[in-house]
């Protein structure tokens, strides 16, 4: 195996989910470069059908009360109620920078389910981009990423997905190792 190869594939094992970041933004070009890595990532038949909303500065604490205000918390005790809402009021606040993946509309469910397909690849992407950076990225979906206040307030259009929130920021802690099942759990092959 050549040494290009073996670091690719490292850094494809190395990438990890990290939530906890620093304050600290990385610089605007760290993030565009992060970015425009997703944009190489594959598609079909749709051209690029993807693109990006970037949450920054204080449209975090703004999309924050949109998240906090949507809350069904009819479920939770009375006297709970108010810490739940400030954790909700905090959901963009916890990276410098979240990046919403939005996957476009199609003519039909078939090409709308490839486009979202097209979109995950580009999101893995911004993951692998954030990695070779030394910044930290973590994928997020749940219920914002369904929530009608959020999709109106990212301007996401009719057909269109939230394929995911990106968090990304400077890691504040080291990732803890993690493991995969061996391949052959995961494989057949299938020659004649
Ligand atoms: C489609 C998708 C949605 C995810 N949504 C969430 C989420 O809402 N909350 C969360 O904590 N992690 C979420 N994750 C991150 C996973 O929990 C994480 O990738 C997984 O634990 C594997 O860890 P690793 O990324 O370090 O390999 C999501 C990942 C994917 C691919």
């Amino acid at each position: 195996m050549s040494a290009r190869t073996s670091e690719i594939l490292e850094a494809i094992r190395a990438r990890r989910s990290i939530g906890k970041m620093r304050d600290e933004a990385p610089p605007r070009e760290t993030i565009e470069r992060i970015v425009e890595a997703a944009t190489w990532a594959p598609f079909h038949k749709c051209d690029e059908p993807w693109h990006f909303v970037i949450i920054a500065g204080e449209a975090r604490a703004r999309l924050g009360e949109i998240a906090a205000s949507t809350l069904d918390l009819s479920a939770a005790p009375p006297d709970a109620r108010e810490k739940v809402r400030a954790k909700e009021r905090g959901r963009f606040a916890r990276a410098p920078v979240v990046v919403a993946v939005i996957a476009h509309a199609a003519q039909s469910p078939v090409d709308a389910e490839e486009n979202y397909a097209s979109a995950a690849a580009a999101t893995q992407n911004m993951l692998l981009a954030a990695h070779a950076e030394g910044c930290a990225g973590y994928w997020r979906t749940g219920r914002l990423a369904r929530e009608p206040a959020i999709l109106e307030a990212l301007e996401v259009g009719e057909g269109e997905r939230i394929v995911g929130f990106v968090s990304l920021g400077f890691p504040a802690l080291e990732p803890k190792a993690a493991a995969r099942q061996p391949v052959g759990a995961k494989t057949r092959w299938l020659t004649r």
